[in-house]
């Protein structure tokens, strides 16, 4: 289901010469990319080629070295975490990082402890109306859920803050095949909805058969773009992440 731009009035991402790592060492080295409002872009690459960090800086949790994120005309690089959500940028971390012991609904409302707006608990039930499973689950703690529902209730937490541009990370990771497309298809709903998103996956095939375009991080350095549906096509791309 290769998902094309649907435009919206949400503004675009400009990475440029992008530096980040932690302390001393350096993960990433001069990346740039562009997402415009309403693309699925998907990052790939290797174990530790950099894509979390990329989403760590991105999000205000890695700090920047040098090089510029700006999100339509607001300057994100070192900017703090609230400021980065206030501006639309939001995180699905790798690994869920739920608070366990809370309940789905306490999760989803952290997502919107910066909101001091009266939509939290509209935006509670548009949540809970795109995934019905998590009513079900509203007030059992988050960590006796299995791992596809606590990737739900990730998500939501994201959608909590109102996202524009929603980075996912390694959403696939540890999910059977069969709750895997169940989130996709949630994705495409999130997409539809006027959501731009930025995906990375170590599952390349799954990531290209989703994304319009794409970016492929290599030990910290982009070393390759284009539209998913040419990448998948890619001899080089089969070679080293589809095993074809
Ligand atoms: N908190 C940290 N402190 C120091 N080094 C780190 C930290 N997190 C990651 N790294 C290092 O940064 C590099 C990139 O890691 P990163 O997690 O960004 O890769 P990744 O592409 O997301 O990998 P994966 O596919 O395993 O999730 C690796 O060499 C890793 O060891
Ligand atoms: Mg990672």
């Amino acid at each position: 289901m290769n998902l094309e731009a649907t435009p919206t009035g949400s503004a675009s991402l400009t990475v440029r010469d992008l530096r980040a790592g932690y302390g001393d060492v350096r993960v990433l080295w001069d990346v740039s990319l562009e997402i415009e409002p309403g693309e699925v872009v998907a990052l790939v690459g290797s174990n530790g080629a950099g894509k979390s960090t990329l989403l760590g800086a991105l999000s205000g949790i890695v700090s920047v070295e040098s090089g510029s994120i700006l999100f339509g005309d607001v300057e994100l690089a070192g900017a703090a975490t609230d400021r980065i959500v206030h501006a639309g940028v939001v995180q699905v971390p790798q690994g869920r990082r739920l608070f366990g012991g809370l309940s789905v609904r306490e999760n989803l409302l952290m997502g919107a402890y910066l909101r001091t707006d009266r939509e939290v608990h509209a935006d509670l039930e548009r949540c809970l109306a795109l995934l019905p499973r998590l009513r079900e689950r509203y007030e059992f703690p988050a960590g006796r859920l299995s791992g596809g529902e606590q990737q739900q209730v990730a998500i939501a937490r994201a959608l909590m803050a109102r996202p524009k541009l929603l980075l996912i990370d390694e959403m696939s990771l540890g999910l059977a095949p069969v709750l895997v497309d169940q989130l996709l298809g949630i994705l495409a709903q999130i997409h539809a909805q006027g959501v731009t998103i930025l995906m990375v996956e170590q599952d390349v095939q799954t990531a290209l058969e989703f994304a319009g375009r794409a970016y492929v991080l290599e030990t910290g350095r982009i070393v390759k773009s284009g539209p998913a549906a040419e990448l998948l096509d890619d001899p080089s791309i089969k070679r080293a992440y589809l095993g074809i």
